[in-house]
């Protein structure tokens, strides 16, 4: 790894403080606060897939937290068969109790770091991830996780991230990065916007649209769409094509 990935926190940091995070991650309604527009991105990552997989049995939640997007999906195409992937067993378990009364399909919870969990192959009609993606390290292993996610979609199945973005120029790095402290101190005080951008320092190893959406054609995914940006904070993603070259 380069220096500075070295110093970010390792997966069993991470993991410790999601475990301790529950609650936050559990309210449907205002998603996380520190996330600029969360509730819209969940809306229109959910309402994406809906538009684009009308007809879905199965998807895949990476980095399920407490569940939110998955409920929300559910909200839009009931009885999924919901497989959901996370770090943290306390929020596994809290996604599984809480999806688990939405949906009269299969929950499969399995505890893992994306990287090193092998996914099913053509299984899933939406594979979503929100705020989870911005923990990987290296080009390449940004690379092997959508690979994986484009080998379990199905056929015309579709790709949708959420998450904190960086931007490819550093003037406009520093723009949005003072908007966002300009937010965070509106929603809790200068104290608060330092502890957040000091965890983001810590932990995130976010990329740019312009770099996942490049990722994904490079992987296969033929058609791409950003949905919404905001700042530091994105949603966009890919469809898989029906038919293979
Ligand atoms: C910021 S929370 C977002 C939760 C949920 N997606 C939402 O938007 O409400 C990120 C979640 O991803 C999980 N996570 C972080 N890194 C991960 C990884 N490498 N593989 C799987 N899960 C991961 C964390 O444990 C945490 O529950």
């Amino acid at each position: 790894m380069k220096p500075d990935e070295l110093k970010k926190s390792s997966q069993a940091e991470i993991r410790a403080r999601f475990d301790q995070d529950v609650e936050r991650f559990s309210n449907l309604e205002t998603g996380q606060q520190t996330t600029m527009d969360a509730p819209l991105t969940m809306e229109l990552t959910t309402a994406a897939a809906f538009s684009l997989n009308p007809k879905a049995k199965a998807i895949l939640d990476i980095g399920c937290g407490a569940g939110n997007y998955t409920l929300t999906m559910l909200g839009k195409i009931p009885d999924l068969d919901c497989t959901l992937i996370d770090l943290s067993l306390p929020m596994l378990e809290r996604a599984r109790s809480r999806v688990g009364c939405q949906t009269s399909g299969r929950v499969e919870i399995v505890q893992g770091d994306i990287l090193e969990t092998s996914l099913p192959q053509q299984q899933f009609d939406v594979v979503l991830a929100a705020a989870v993606l911005h923990h990987l390290r290296l080009d390449a292993d940004w690379e092997t996780v959508f690979r994986k996610i484009f080998l379990a979609l199905k056929p015309g199945g579709s790709f949708w991230i959420s998450d904190l973005i960086v931007h490819d120029s550093a003037a406009l790095n520093t723009l949005f990065n003072k908007r966002y402290a300009a937010y965070l101190i509106e929603l809790g005080g200068a104290d608060y916007q330092q502890k957040v951008f000091d965890y983001i320092e810590k932990e995130d190893t976010p990329r740019s649209i312009n770099f996942q959406l490049e990722l994904m054609k490079r992987v296969g995914f033929t058609e791409t769409e950003v949905l919404h940006k905001n700042g530091c904070f994105a949603a966009f993603g890919g469809v898989k094509p029906i038919s293979m070259p």
